[in-house]
């Protein structure tokens, strides 16, 4: 009989017929007679029922011994189940081996996360980070449509930069026939010029920072993107970024929410991401910090996170007793040992966070006003919101020359950072830009800047000078943030850290 070749994706067209899918084996388990496939074929996986008879006899010992990842063509007629993974199930009356897999090194079993790293060009075949970067995919489409629809031009920015954008301290030098060039820290600078052309625009490209430490936040290379508005205040610049991310989550929530809860991100928290956005200035995120809630929160979790350790522990000893003990079923020892795994992974994190809290909550406590908020502070922050919170107004010396100083306090500049909720801390960037020419000039005198290298910049400021602003968002800790995922390296198909550049 004829049959259609089609993807697992569009079973739903198919039912009672047969059809050919081309995929990879996922999972492949005998009982008897009958052999069960788990096929996947990059559009979503289906099981494949393959029972021995007179018309499978020929190729059921080829199909019993396929392995984990070979390439195949099955052919059967095509069963509504609403029990099943997707929701079908094919009765497999062919089985066609394209390309055999030996010795596939992941496993279903749980490895560790260093393993999975070195091991990324497969390890994309699994099922979370399969969800991981089409949620990605689709932010950055619904970051274009933002931006397209509301009619902001695309300007593209160059990677190699004569001078730090941000920052002196990050830079990646590179030998450009002799002289010597950074790889983009933002395209900011590039887009003021362009914001004067277009009033409205926007950058999207990968950028570049030599980060030389390992926190879950940064990488040394990731995607930015941002808007920059000619005539727009700080507040103007804000609204735009509280509409985009409101956009980026109901979108995600629109087109993933299976996937969403597979990962085991919290749904309501995601669809609280409503405006307005509470805006805090620097100046109160500094008293909220050495204040009550914030030291109620952080003994709270001390409490709670202990307890759970505890709990652990119980379940640790209990599991191992399976695995160990005369008589279990191979299967429930397996499945024992790598619920271990799993509560080890989790104790020691639990482990690693009760030993910085004392910490943490010194920081919090002894806040002085003047300083930068560090990593534990945002996640106080964050955390005391349920939706994205700005913290405005931050002073001079902990932010970067080009932005606007506040004219009625001129200790803090016109600048913010967006804090996502739940503790994940900074995605946004941005600020109104200093438009005024000597100010800007003093500025980059005082922070040692080769006045030279900026002389274009300047230019902006010597003809029609406007007020103007924008801001950046990393593509990367909004990924994390939305799929609910604590280290930013699973965001990114090849993360580039400190010390990890393989594969
Ligand atoms: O706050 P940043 O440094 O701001 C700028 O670069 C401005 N020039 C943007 C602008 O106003 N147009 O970076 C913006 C965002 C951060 O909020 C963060 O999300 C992300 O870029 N980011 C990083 N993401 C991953 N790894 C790193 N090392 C990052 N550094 C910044
Ligand atoms: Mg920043």
């Amino acid at each position: 009989m004829e049959t259609t070749s089609t993807t697992i994706s569009r079973l739903g067209e198919h039912i009672g017929t047969p059809v050919t899918l081309s995929g990879w084996v996922y999972n492949s388990r005998a009982s008897g007679k009958i052999i069960f496939i788990i096929l996947r074929d990059g559009t979503g996986m289906c099981q494949c029922v393959l029972e021995k008879n007179d018309d499978t006899e020929s190729f059921f010992g080829e199909a019993k011994k396929l392995a984990q990842e070979a390439s195949v063509e099955i052919t059967g007629s095509v069963k509504q189940d609403d029990r099943a993974t997707g929701g079908f199930e094919l009765a497999v009356t062919n089985v066609k081996i394209i390309h055999a897999s030996v010795d596939y090194p992941i496993s279903p079993k749980p490895h560790g996360v260093d393993f999975l790293m070195k091991h990324r060009h497969l390890w994309f075949r699994s099922k979370r980070p399969w969800h991981i970067l089409r949620i990605r995919a689709t932010i950055i489409d619904q970051i274009r449509r933002f931006y397209n629809d509301r009619g902001f031009v695309l300007i593209d920015t160059p990677i190699f930069a004569p001078a730090a954008g941000e920052g002196s301290q990050t830079l990646f030098q590179v030998d450009y026939f002799g002289d010597p060039v950074y790889l983009a820290q933002t395209g900011q600078l590039y887009l003021e010029a362009a914001c004067m052309a277009h009033r409205k625009v926007y950058c999207f490209g990968p950028t570049f920072r030599a980060e030389k430490s390992k926190t879950r936040r940064h990488l040394t290379e990731f995607w930015m993107v941002g808007p920059e508005i000619a005539f727009a205040s700080l507040e103007e610049v804000m609204d735009v970024a509280e509409e985009f991310i409101c956009s980026i989550a109901q979108r995600v929530l629109t087109d993933h929410r299976e996937e969403l809860i597979e990962l085991g991100r919290n749904i309501e928290d995601l669809e609280a991401v409503n405006k307005p956005f509470t805006r805090l200035t620097y100046t109160e995120a500094a008293e909220l910090l050495r204040g009550p809630k914030a030291q109620a929160l952080l003994e709270n979790d001390l409490t709670e996170k202990s307890a759970r350790v505890s709990e652990l522990n119980k379940s640790i000893e209990e599991l191992d007793a399976v695995s160990s003990a005369q008589g279990v079923k191979q299967w429930k020892k397996d499945k024992a040992a790598a619920e271990v795994v799993a509560a080890r992974e989790e104790r020691g994190e639990l482990e690693e966070q009760i030993k910085n809290i004392p910490h943490h909550l010194e920081l919090a406590k002894n806040f002085e006003w003047g300083s930068d908020l560090g990593g534990s502070d945002e996640t106080i922050i964050s955390r005391l919101h349920d939706r994205p919170v700005f913290v405005t107004h931050y002073p001079k010396d902990v932010k970067a020359f080009y932005m606007r100083q506040d004219r009625s306090d001129d200790r803090v500049l016109e600048c913010f950072d967006l804090l996502a909720s739940q503790g994940f801390g900074e995605i946004i960037g941005g600020s109104a830009r200093e438009e005024d020419y000597d100010r800007l000039l003093a500025r980059i005198k005082h922070e040692k800047l080769p006045q030279e290298d900026y002389d274009w910049y300047l230019d902006l400021r010597r003809y029609g000078s406007v007020p103007h602003g924008g801001f950046g968002l990393g593509v990367e800790r909004t990924v994390a943030w939305i799929c609910g995922l604590r280290h930013i390296r699973e965001t990114i198909p090849y993360p580039r850290m400190m010390g990890k550049f393989y594969p």
